[in-house]
């Protein structure tokens, strides 16, 4: 595949292409069709936080990673709609009034505005659940039953106490406090970096990779592309626009945040940001051609405006 074909079907300078995006909202889609009755709101309101645009950053890393490794889109289908049911159930929590308080979300009003906190509770708990539920499932394009149970295990790992939720405990305990280098860098690769790291191993995982080489090379791919992107995402609520984003900006330094931008200044944040993509790509290099679009992704993870 030459660098220019994969930018096309992978990463376009202004988003991630469309085939595997239009794939996972089917698959979403999909996954969102639950019996009713009733919990009517609670599906609509799953379905609203869902089903509402995004990038779909995570499960486009699952098809990616897994396609590039040999695996079939059948095979990536539920590890990549549970990565985004994960993400989108954090989303929804992190704008609560107890955490961010934020009142827009994808161009929208936030699940606990369209809606009401208590719903907005649930709509999490359920979409984890429904994530788990999703990747465990046999079915005809389902992995091997060890393999399900070597994914949950990596979800579960990236989302508890040393992953997303230990993340986002240190970032509440840190609101109006100075944080150091080492103990921010640790907080982005906790709330955000691990379920980005766990998106590319649920692509390896699916995929017949034998080496612990290459599983070593995307292990450490994953962990320094989640660190860019939570970066970069500080610095898009510095110097975005909230009609690109789809959320308002300048709310990390309304609630005091410590982020990046405002530990380092905005300078030394991009620059932070590009080294940590850098140290990404850096680790592909024993993968030739086939780590090409895994490249492209490091590259839109830290120019991407939205
Ligand atoms: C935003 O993630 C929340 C973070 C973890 C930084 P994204 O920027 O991937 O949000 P969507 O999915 O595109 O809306
Ligand atoms: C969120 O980080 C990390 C999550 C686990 C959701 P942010 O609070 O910076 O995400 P945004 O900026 O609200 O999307
Ligand atoms: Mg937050
Ligand atoms: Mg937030
Ligand atoms: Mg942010």
């Amino acid at each position: 595949m030459t660098a220019s074909r994969s930018m096309t079907s992978v990463c376009q300078a202004d988003g991630i292409g469309t085939a595997h995006r239009d794939r996972i909202e089917r698959v979403l889609t999909d996954c969102l069709t639950l019996p009713g009755g009733s919990t009517d709101r609670l599906i609509e309101s799953m379905r609203y936080s869902t089903l509402a645009g995004g990038k779909r950053l995570r499960p486009v890393l699952v098809y990616v990673t897994g396609t590039a490794l040999g695996a079939s889109l059948e095979v990536l289908d539920a590890p990549a709609a549970a990565v985004e049911l994960i993400h989108v159930y954090s989303l929804v929590h992190d704008d609560l009034p107890a955490m961010d308080n934020d009142d827009l979300r994808r161009g929208r009003p936030t699940c606990h505005r369209a809606y009401d906190e208590a719903t907005a509770v649930l709509v999490g708990d359920a979409l984890q659940a429904l994530a788990f539920e999703v990747l465990v499932q046999e079915g005809p394009g389902a992995a091997p039953a060890a393999k399900r149970l070597a994914m949950a295990q990596i979800l579960a790992r990236a989302i508890g106490t040393s992953g997303m939720a230990g993340g986002q405990a240190i970032d509440l305990a840190a609101v109006g406090r100075k944080l150091g280098a080492a103990e921010l860098e640790h907080m982005h690769r906790l709330k955000t970096g691990a379920l980005i790291h766990a998106s590319v191993m649920l692509g390896v995982v699916s995929a017949d990779v034998t080496t612990t080489a290459a599983y070593q090379v995307l292990s450490n791919f994953g962990r320094e592309l989640g660190l860019a992107f939570q970066i970069q995402d500080d610095i898009l609520d510095v110097e975005g626009q909230t009609d690109q984003l789809g959320k308002r900006v300048g709310a990390d330094a309304a609630l005091e945040k410590p982020t990046y931008p405002s530990v380092f200044g905005l300078e030394e944040a991009r620059r932070l940001a590009l080294a940590a993509r850098d140290r990404a790509i850096a680790t592909l290099a024993p993968l030739g051609d086939q780590g090409e679009p895994l490249r492209q992704l490091a590259q839109f993870v830290v120019s991407r405006f939205s």
